[in-house]
């Protein structure tokens, strides 16, 4: 999609269609004034779309009139869905160049970003492996900036933030992709091989840890889950150094579940459902995501990404309910349930994360069903051992609209994965399921300040939103690159 940003009079802005923001209980838009006033059929209301065809003085072929709520209640976040919900409806109707005016609307940087972002998270569909030319997608977007700027915003910090919104976008969308991706098609080696090809186009640093690499280290833990799989682990990690590095500077290290495809193991999934669990990667994804955006909007810390990817099979070599695996930090396991093979993964990177150096963790994985008894599809599981650390998330998160849930981790839970046999058992019976996982990871973070996103419920649509494909969401991706850009 071509992205661009005219300070051209909205009248003579060509374009297919033109989006005008219409709020409501507001005298409409000039655009519409006098012809559609009167006849209550535009009332403003969130993500309601009113097509015109030809408006009079206006060079645009249509004006769609996209409904955006209260003014007071109209943020970043609400634009992002006012775009991705027109350009959604504006493509179903094979609508190729379309431009925002955002006359109505404040026009700051963060604006001008969201609705950048709204345009291209709304434009993705999950359809690349279909063969039909059925294909719909907007070519151009083009942001209209009202005439005078109102001394706001600067035309370079303009250009900045259009520029941060398609880097945004674009690396969610990068994050959607590989989520979509299928067992078959992406394997462990395969996500390892997307992430170097990225880390090599953008400039990240890039190392693959091999079944060997990780043998030498001790990623027992890891390694037990890999090991029914005739597809051998990957566990990646992406390097982003700023040009100089204050010393006593914080190191933000993203830790995201990478399990390509997860059959539950000898402990194995009902089939129902089970072809959704090539979304397993998602935490992972989002990481490589995210590295993908911040090697381009640099931020002043380092950040590095560790994703272990691994396929979590059973067969005639998988570990078996029972087994006793040794992590890396030397920490014994026993594995109760083989479908709890996120948080083993995660066990072993949490303590290389550390080892490399991290002073602050954040790891997201779509790591229970029970985050999604809890929470539905709404918000992200957010769990602690560090209230500053959970304090920037949650500023991130709400900045950008990606929802998150303070969940509690008190030590009393701990008891729940005490076992006869080993350190610690892997699951802790039928209650609190998110918060036992989460209590099993914070056994690796130890005394790092960490939070653990469970996006078991929010990584992936089952029904497509105005605004949204069905499908990958991308989440978190947005809050943590803001994360680090605001450190
Ligand atoms: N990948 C699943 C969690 C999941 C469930 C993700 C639904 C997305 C949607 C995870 O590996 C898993 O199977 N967890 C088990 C843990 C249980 C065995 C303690 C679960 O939630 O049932
Ligand atoms: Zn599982
Ligand atoms: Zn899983």
């Amino acid at each position: 999609m071509q992205i661009t940003l005219v300070t051209t009079p909205i009248e003579q802005t060509p374009a297919d269609a033109l989006i005008v923001p219409v709020f409501e209980g507001r005298k409409e838009s000039r655009f519409s004034a006098g012809l559609l006033s009167e006849s209550g059929e535009v009332a403003g209301k969130p993500l309601e779309h009113t097509l015109l065809h030809h408006v009079p003085g206006v060079n645009a072929v249509r004006i769609l009139l996209a409904g955006a709520g209260k003014p007071d209640r109209f943020d970043p976040s609400e634009l992002r869905k006012l775009t991705g919900a027109a350009v959604r409806f504006l493509k179903s109707k094979s609508i190729k160049n379309v431009a925002l005016a955002l006359e109505n609307v404040q026009f700051t940087s963060e604006f001008v970003s969201a609705a950048v972002e709204g345009a291209l998270l709304g434009d993705f569909e999950p359809d690349r492996h279909k063969t039909g030319n059925d294909k719909k997608s907007v070519d151009s977007f083009t942001v209209v900036a009202p005439g005078p700027l109102g001394g706001l915003t600067s035309p370079a910090g303009l250009d900045a933030a259009l520029a941060r919104g398609r880097i945004i976008g674009e690396s969610t969308n990068f994050a959607r992709d590989m989520i979509n991706e299928p067992g078959n098609l992406l394997t462990p080696l395969k996500m390892a091989e997307a992430a170097r090809a990225m880390a090599a186009e953008q400039g990240l640093e890039y190392e693959i840890l091999d079944r060997e690499a990780m043998e030498k280290l001790g990623m027992g833990s890891l390694l037990g889950v890999s090991i029914g799989s005739a597809e051998p682990p990957a566990f990646i990690v992406l390097r982003y150094r700023p040009a100089a590095t204050a010393s006593g500077s914080a190191h933000l290290g993203l830790v995201g579940k990478g399990v390509t495809f997860d059959t539950g193991g000898i402990s194995i999934k009902p089939a129902d459902s089970m072809e959704k669990m090539k979304y397993d990667m998602a935490g992972g994804a989002a990481m490589i995501g995210a590295m993908r955006a911040l090697a381009q909007l640099k931020p002043s810390i380092p950040v590095t990404a560790f994703v272990p990817c691994v396929e979590n099979m059973p067969g005639s070599r998988a570990q078996r309910p029972g087994d006793i695996v040794t992590a890396m930090s030397g920490k014994t396991i026993e594995v109760i349930n083989t479908d709890a093979e996120g948080r083993l993964i995660l066990a072993d990177a949490l303590t290389y994360a550390r080892h490399q150096g991290c002073t602050h963790l954040v790891d997201a994985a779509t790591l229970t069903g029970a985050i999604v008894v809890a929470l539905g599809h709404l918000h992200v599981g957010l769990f602690t051992n560090d209230d500053g650390l959970r304090d920037r998330v949650l500023a991130a998160s709400k900045a950008e609209g990606e929802r998150m849930w303070h969940m509690p981790l008190d030590e009393d839970y701990r008891e729940y994965l005490k076992t006869a046999f080993a350190d610690i058992a892997n699951v802790g019976g039928r209650w609190g399921g998110a918060v036992t996982a989460a209590i099993f990871l914070k056994e690796f973070a130890e005394d790092t300040p960490w939070v653990h996103l469970d996006i078991a419920g929010t990584a992936w649509l089952d029904d497509a939103k105005p605004y949204l494909a069905k499908g990958p969401t991308g989440l978190p991706v947005r809050t943590l690159v803001r994360l680090a850009m605001d450190w």
